[in-house]
């Protein structure tokens, strides 16, 4: 795919650094949001020293929207709503791609937050009108991200989103963690099960001192392109 512009808002954080990693890995030029531009500087020469011909900076995470077309949301849904309305009108025009997760997690468990828009990707799409939002990356395990787990080569990226074209694209995006493309799962609407499925993957991984993912069969010889782009 063509080299992307990325932004990614919480990039410090576990899952935000990991799926810059991988982007880095694949050639994409990558900008580390923090609400601390020291700190998205250290975590972006943290990913040049591993990956060394990458091109990864660090900046707020209001530089790091403003500048590129492509903004990952990678903070945690307590600030998830304060953040996409301070980021509103870098968001304009762009295509933001949403893997948090509202859930909850204590001794029993994983549960899902009630988010009144419906998911938290939703509430991006309402918080920053002009943006296509798109729901993607959230059963991807920051650990195995981060340490190049081969067995994420047999999970698939489920994608959902309203504009083909966009989804399409972070489809494709999903090639630099899976080798494939994402699988389109449907409108923005569906984005509430997705989060709340990985409350179910953090208590199978709970059970089974494992880190689960997903993998969709079925699909062998099949166009993943959504239709309509
Ligand atoms: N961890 C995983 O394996 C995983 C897997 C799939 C999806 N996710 C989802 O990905 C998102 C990020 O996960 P994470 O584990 O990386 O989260 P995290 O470490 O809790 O937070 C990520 C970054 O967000 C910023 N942040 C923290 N609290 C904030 C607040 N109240 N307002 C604004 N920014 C804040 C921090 O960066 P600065 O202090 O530098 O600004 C932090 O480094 C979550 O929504 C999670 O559900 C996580």
């Amino acid at each position: 795919m063509e080299r992307l512009r990325l932004a990614v808002i919480g990039g410090t954080g576990p899952q935000g650094r990991s799926l810059a990693y991988r982007f880095a890995v694949a050639g994409h030029h990558v900008v580390i949001g923090s609400r601390v531009a020291e700190r998205a500087s250290r975590t972006a020469e943290e990913i040049q020293l591993r990956v060394p011909r990458s091109s990864v900076v660090g900046r707020t995470n209001n530089e790091a929207a403003a500048d590129c077309p492509v903004i990952l949301l990678a903070v945690p849904y307590d600030g998830h709503a304060d953040v996409v309305t301070s980021l509103r009108d870098c968001l304009v025009g762009k295509v933001v791609i949403s893997c948090v997760n509202p859930l909850l997690v204590d001794k029993t468990g994983a549960r899902a937050v009630r988010v009144p828009h419906g998911s938290a990707a939703e509430e991006a799409a309402a918080l920053a009108p002009g943006s296509d939002v798109i729901a993607a990356f959230h059963h991807l395990s920051a650990a195995k991200l981060w340490r190049d787990d081969e067995s994420l080569r047999q999970e698939d990226v489920l994608v959902c989103g309203d504009n083909p074209t966009a989804k399409n694209l972070v489809m494709e995006l999903a090639s630099a963690v899976t080798g494939r493309p994402g699988v389109d799962a449907g409108p923005l609407r569906m984005a509430g099960v997705l989060e709340s499925f990985t409350g179910v993957l953090i208590n199978i991984n709970r059970r089974y001192k494992t880190r689960s993912g997903i993998a969709i069969v079925g699909l062998a010889g099949r166009n993943r392109q959504s239709p309509g782009a």
